[in-house]
C-alpha cells in the first residue's frame, strides 16, 4: 500500500514537472511567437541550434558561432536571419551548411580564412534575402560572384583582393555600401566595366590599395568616396563632373601635389566634407562655398591668402551673415610650413570657422 502510494506520488510530481516546465517554455515563447514567429518554426529552429553555437531563445532568429575556433560551418538552422561567424578558422563557404538557411539577412563571417577557391560555387547566390553580407579580414583574391540580388551592404575589407570579375555587381540594384579598403586593387581593376551594376551605390570605400590615378566608372549617386592611402597623384579636371553627389571625399595619405589639382577641380556644389591630409600640396585648392569640412594638415603649404582660397570675394562680405557666406566650419593646416598668425582676411571671409589647427 505504502510503495503504490509513494509511486503515485512521485509520478505526479514528475506529471507536475513536465507542466511546470512546459509552462516554462511557454511563457518564454509566447511573446516570441505572438511577435514573429509561428510555433513549430520555432521548435524546429531552437531544435536544429548546432551544439557549437548560441541560439537564444528570446531571439530564435539569430545564432551566434563567433570566437569559437570552428574550422567550418554548422549546419545552419532553418529560420535563421542573423547568423554570426566571425572569428573563427573556417577556409570554406560551403553550401551544404546553408541548405536549409534560406532565410538569412545577416551574415557575419569576418575574421576567418575563407579564400575565393573556398567560396562554393552558388552558395551566396541562394541566399536570396541576404541584406549584409560582412567578410572583411579573410583570404579573398577577388569579389565573390553571384551575389544575391537583396544585397545592400558589402564588407570585403582586408582581404587580397586584386580582380573584380566583369559583370559580379550586375543586378545589386540595391547596394548602397561597398567597402573594399585594404585590398590589392590597382588601377586597371576598377573601371567602368567592372563597376557596372552598381546603380544605387552610396559609399565606396577603395583606402589602402595600390592605386595610382582616380579610379573610373563610378555610378553617379556616389555620395561617400573613400581613397585614403594609395599613390594617386593627379585628379582629372572633370573629375567629378561625373559625380554630382559626392559629398565626403577622403584623399589622405596620397601622392597629391598642387600641380596635380586643376584649379576648379574641387569646386563642386555637393561636397561637404574634404580631406587632403599627407599629400604634398603646396597651396590651398579652391574650394566650393558650401564645404564645411577641410582637412589640409601635413602638406608642404607655405602661406594661406585669403583673395585666393576665399570661394566667395573677400570685399563682398559685409557683416550680415546669409546664405552666401561660405560654409566652412572646420579647417585643418597643422603640419604644414604656415606661420601664424592666420592672416585676417581668411577669418574675415570664413565666418562660421568654429574650429582651426594650425
Ligand atoms: C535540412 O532540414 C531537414 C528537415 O528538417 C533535415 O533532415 C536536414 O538534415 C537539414 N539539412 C541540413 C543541411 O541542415
Ligand atoms: C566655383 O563654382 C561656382 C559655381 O559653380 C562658380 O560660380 C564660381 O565662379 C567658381 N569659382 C571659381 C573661382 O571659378
Ligand atoms: C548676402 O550678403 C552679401 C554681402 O555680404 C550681399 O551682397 C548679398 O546680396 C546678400 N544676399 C542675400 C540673399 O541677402
Amino acid at each position: 500500500m505504502q510503495t503504490t502510494h509513494s509511486s503515485w506520488r512521485s509520478r505526479l510530481h514528475s506529471e507536475m514537472a513536465l507542466l511546470l516546465s512546459l509552462l516554462c517554455i511557454l511563457c518564454l515563447v509566447g511573446p516570441v511567437i505572438g511577435q514573429d514567429m509561428p510555433y513549430e518554426e520555432y521548435m524546429a529552429q531552437i531544435q536544429a541550434c548546432p551544439k557549437e553555437c548560441r541560439c537564444p531563445p528570446n531571439f530564435p532568429r539569430a545564432v551566434y558561432c563567433d570566437n569559437k575556433d570552428l574550422k567550418s560551418i554548422p549546419k545552419i538552422p532553418p529560420h535563421t536571419w542573423y547568423l554570426y561567424l566571425q572569428n573563427n578558422l573556417i577556409e570554406v563557404l560551403s553550401a551544404d551548411a546553408f541548405r536549409n538557411a534560406t532565410q538569412l539577412r545577416w551574415l557575419n563571417l569576418n575574421r576567418n580564412k575563407i579564400t575565393s577557391e573556398g567560396v562554393e560555387e552558388g552558395v551566396l547566390g541562394t541566399m536570396s534575402h541576404l541584406v549584409h553580407l560582412y567578410m572583411d579580414d579573410n583570404l579573398l583574391s577577388s569579389v565573390p560572384s553571384s551575389l544575391p540580388a537583396s544585397l545592400e551592404h558589402l564588407r570585403l575589407s582586408r582581404n587580397r583582393i586584386s580582380t573584380i570579375p566583369t559583370g559580379v555587381f550586375i543586378g545589386l540594384e540595391k547596394l548602397s555600401l561597398l567597402d573594399l579598403q585594404g585590398n590589392k586593387l590597382m588601377d586597371d581593376a576598377v573601371t567602368e566595366v567592372s563597376l557596372k551594376g552598381l546603380n544605387n551605390l552610396v559609399q565606396i570605400n577603395l583606402a589602402k590599395n595600390q592605386l595610382t590615378s582616380m579610379p573610373l566608372g563610378l555610378p553617379p549617386t556616389t555620395t561617400q568616396l573613400f581613397l585614403d592611402g594609395n599613390s594617386i597623384e593627379k585628379i582629372p579636371a572633370s573629375y567629378f563632373k561625373g559625380l554630382p553627389k559626392v559629398a565626403f571625399l577622403r584623399l589622405n595619405h596620397n601622392k597629391l601635389g598642387s600641380s596635380g589639382i586643376p584649379k576648379n577641380v574641387f569646386n563642386v556644389s555637393s561636397i561637404l566634407d574634404l580631406q587632403l591630409s599627407h599629400n604634398q600640396l603646396t597651396e590651398v585648392p579652391l574650394i566650393p562655398s558650401g564645404l564645411e569640412h577641410l582637412h589640409l594638415d601635413h602638406n608642404k603649404i607655405k602661406r594661406v591668402i585669403g583673395s585666393n582660397v576665399c570661394p566667395v570675394s573677400v570685399d563682398a562680405i559685409d557683416d550680415s551673415i546669409n546664405e552666401s557666406v561660405p560654409r566652412l566650419r572646420y579647417l585643418r593646416l597643422d603640419g604644414n610650413e604656415i606661420k601664424p598668425p592666420i592672416p585676417r582676411d581668411v577669418i574675415l571671409c570664413f565666418r562660421l570657422l568654429r574650429s582651426i589647427v594650425i
